[in-house]
């Protein structure tokens, strides 16, 4: 595998190399909050403009937009994705080129993907694809679905369909995960409030049992995945905190629970939604209590679409070898707002094996979390070969969802 790595980086010529690197490092050094990235998009503008690519940018908070116009700028684009964002919490990894801010640090490896489409960027520009190249730099994709606001600052406009690749410690670097259908779940939470009618624990007749409802409202919701959603559908509520009461002899006015649902599919997760809401409200009704819920929707989960799994897998058995091209045996259940896109277009999500051969696996947003920085070179020729395979595939990418 090493040997392989190192053939597809020999491909890239050692400035271009040499500036990803320090860009890289760059980013990674000075990582910025989601809705914060303004040093990060000034940097990556000056890198698009050194390499003469017009961008668009409506100011922080925003997607910076790049298109590069290729031989027949008529054409719909292949839109690339990278994200801006990094987490708070401290750097452990020691790295020479570590967070130099406390509190913040790039342990989603978001300037690895940002440093892979300049690098891209850079080799569509010295060699054009048949059509447009559309590169997405978008803000927020950790907290606050960054990808809405990119799509409305135009990141589909003339696109056919959309590509992002996220690097990961499950992989060697080498290596190119590429799922076909789900890939993570749809995460929300919810809260459910129970008001009953508080009082003596020795004369329920005059009180409204907060308890007790809550008790008959988590045994109903146990029918909720287990009876009214096909079984061929992964599914799950949970109700993972409970709050009531105060003493043994006084009957609870009120009560909370907390529970978190998640969901491969968006109508199993409209119909646990409504099935909630159904069972809250029959509840409430017959004990005379009032209930209400909160639901925190997270990201939709991101689902790839056939036709542009056919065309990723191209491209990365093009680059990496076709027996490096992997696919995951189950979707995650972490989330992404790539999903966002993919309610507009056809979109594939990529994973980049990014572990060095001789380091222990350390999951992302750890406070240890690094890449292996030849992945650098395989997402830049990946990205790059990806834009070409796409445009030889236009009739089928354009041909609408
Ligand atoms: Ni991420």
């Amino acid at each position: 595998m090493d040997t392989q790595v190192q053939d597809i980086l020999d491909q890239i010529d050692d400035t271009l190399r040499a500036r990803l690197l320090t860009l890289r490092r760059w980013l990674h050094q000075h990582p910025e909050l989601s809705f914060h990235e303004v040093e990060t998009a000034i940097r990556i503008s000056d890198e698009l403009e050194h390499l003469g690519i017009p961008t668009s940018y409506e100011g922080e908070g925003h997607a910076l937009i790049a298109r590069i116009d290729g031989r027949d700028p008529t054409r719909q684009a292949i839109a690339l994705r990278a994200e801006m964002d990094a987490l708070p919490g401290d750097e452990t990894t020691g790295a020479p080129y570590a967070s130099v801010y406390p509190g913040r640090m790039h342990a989603c490896g978001h300037g690895a993907h940002m440093a892979m489409l300049i690098g891209a960027a850079s080799l569509l520009n010295e060699n054009p694809p048949p059509g447009p190249v559309q590169l997405v730099f978008q803000p927020a994709e950790e907290l606050g679905g960054g990808a809405r606001i990119a799509i409305e600052d135009g990141a589909l406009d003339d696109v056919a369909a959309i590509f992002a690749g996220h690097v990961t410690h499950e992989y060697e670097t080498g290596k190119i995960m590429i799922r076909d259908g789900p890939v993570t779940a749809q995460s929300d939470r919810f809260t459910v409030r129970v008001r009953g009618k508080g009082g003596h624990g020795a004369r329920p007749h005059e009180a409204v049992d907060a308890v007790v409802i809550s008790g008959f409202l988590i045994a109903a919701l146990q029918t909720l995945v287990s009876r009214e959603i096909n079984p061929l559908h992964p599914s799950v509520v949970t109700i993972g905190k409970v709050s009531a009461g105060s003493a043994a002899n006084v009957i609870a006015e009120q009560a909370e629970m907390y529970g978190s649902i998640r969901t491969l599919n968006n109508e199993v997760r409209a119909n646990i939604h409504k099935g909630l809401k159904r069972m809250i409200a029959a509840t409430a009704e017959l004990h005379s209590a009032e209930i209400n819920i909160d639901i925190e929707e997270g990201y939709p989960p991101v689902i790839n679409e056939p036709v542009t799994v056919s065309v990723a897998r191209e491209a990365a058995a093009d680059i990496v070898g076709e027996s490096a091209v992997v696919a995951a045996e189950f979707p995650s259940m972490g989330s992404e707002d790539f999903s966002y896109y993919q309610e507009k277009v056809r979109g594939c999500f990529v994973r980049f094996g990014a572990r060095h051969p001789d380091w222990e696996p350390i999951p992302l947003h750890s406070p240890a979390f690094d890449v292996d920085e030849r992945v650098l070179g395989i997402g830049t020729r990946f990205f790059d070969r990806l834009a070409r395979v796409g445009h030889a595939h236009m009739n089928r990418l354009s041909n609408g969802l």
